[in-house]
C-alpha cells in the first residue's frame, strides 16, 4: 500500500490509474478502523481496480472540542489492517494540508431540512463540516465510487445530496454498505474504543431498544415505543438520550404511526459515560 501525506503526491499516484482508465473506489474515514471500515475496503476492492482510503480526523465537523480531542488514534494498527484488507493507497494528510487557510467552514451547503433534524439538531454545523471535507476529498480523488457505512444513515443522505450539489450525480456512484455488528448486536464504531467491557455490555441496550421497537411496531403507539426504548437505555447507564425517532427510511421525515406502506427506520443517539453512540435499524 502506498501512503500519501500530501495532495500533490496523491494526485501523482492517481495519474497512471486515470491514464489506464482504471476505476477508483474511495473510502473516507477518520481512522480507528474496525470491521465496518474494512468491509467498505473489501466492497470497493471487489468492484474497482484501485481502492483509496483516507484517514483524516476532520476538525470542522466536531461541534464538541472534547470529542475531537478524544477521538481515538490507532494509526499503526490502521495501516496494518488496510494492508491486510488490500487497500492500494492511503491518503493521510495533516490539518494544514486540508485547511491551509485555517480551520474554517468557508462555504454553506444547502442541505435543506436534513441540516436541522436528528444529528443536525444536536450537532449544529456538523454536516456543513462533513460536506466541506468530503467535497475536498472527492475533488482531489475524483473516484468512480464512494463507499459509506449505513451506521451513519443521515450522513449517507447528506453526502448523496452533496454529490448532487457538486453536479457529480452521474460521475460518482454512492455505495452504502450495511452496518457490521459485534455478536452482542453493538454496532461497530470507532467510538467504542472509548468504552470499557462493562460499558460495551451496557451499550448493547441500543440494539435491544431497536429490536424492541421492531417487535412491537404494529402493536404499540410510536410514542409508547420511543418512551420504552428511552427507559431501556436509561436502565443501562445511558445518561442522556438525544433522540429515538421512527422515521420514513427514504426521506427521514418523522412518522407517527404505521398506517401506510412506507419503509421505516429507527434512529438513536445517546450518551454512555460521555461517549456519544448512534445507530439505526430498518423496521419493515
Ligand atoms: O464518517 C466519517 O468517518 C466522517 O464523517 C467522514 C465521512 C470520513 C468525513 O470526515
Amino acid at each position: 500500500m502506498i501512503i500519501c501525506k500530501t495532495i500533490t503526491s496523491l494526485q501523482q499516484q492517481l495519474i497512471p490509474i486515470n491514464q489506464k482508465q482504471q476505476t477508483i473506489g474511495f473510502v473516507p474515514t477518520m481512522g480507528a478502523l474496525h470491521e465496518g471500515h474494512l468491509s467498505l475496503i473489501r466492497a470497493s476492492n471487489s468492484q474497482n481496480d484501485c481502492t483509496v482510503c483516507s484517514i483524516f480526523v476532520n476538525p470542522t465537523q466536531f461541534n464538541n472540542q472534547e470529542d475531537y480531542n478524544k477521538y481515538p488514534n490507532t494509526i499503526t494498527q490502521d495501516i496494518y489492517q488496510l494492508e491486510l484488507a488490500g487497500c492500494n493507497i492511503l491518503f493521510l494528510p495533516d490539518v494544514k494540508e486540508m485547511y491551509p487557510d485555517g480551520i474554517l467552514i468557508s462555504k454553506q451547503y444547502n442541505l435543506d431540512y436534513l441540516e436541522n433534524i436528528l444529528e443536525g439538531e444536536y450537532r449544529p454545523n456538523h454536516f456543513q463540516g462533513v460536506c466541506q471535507i468530503v467535497e475536498k476529498l472527492l475533488s482531489i480523488i475524483n473516484p468512480n465510487q464512494l463507499f459509506l457505512g449505513q451506521k451513519d444513515y443521515q450522513q449517507c443522505m447528506v453526502i448523496k445530496k452533496l454529490i448532487e450539489l457538486m453536479d457529480k450525480k452521474g460521475a460518482i456512484k454512492l455505495e452504502i454498505i450495511p452496518t457490521i455488528r459485534e455478536k452482542t448486536g453493538l454496532a461497530m464504531s470507532s467510538r467504542n474504543a472509548r468504552l470499557n467491557e462493562a460499558e460495551k455490555e451496557n451499550a448493547t441496550a441500543i440494539f435491544k431498544a431497536m429490536m424492541h421497537i421492531k417487535k412491537y411496531l404494529n402493536k404499540k403507539s410510536f410514542d409508547t415505543l420511543e418512551k420504552e426504548a428511552t427507559e431501556l437505555l436509561q436502565n443501562h447507564a445511558f445518561e442522556k438520550v438525544d433522540y429515538i425517532k421512527i422515521c420514513n427510511a427514504t426521506n427521514l421525515q418523522e412518522v407517527q404511526n404505521t398506517n401506510s406502506s412506507q419503509k421505516l427506520v429507527v434512529l438513536i443517539a445517546a450518551f454512555l459515560n460521555g461517549v456519544r453512540l448512534i445507530d439505526n435499524m430498518q423496521l419493515n
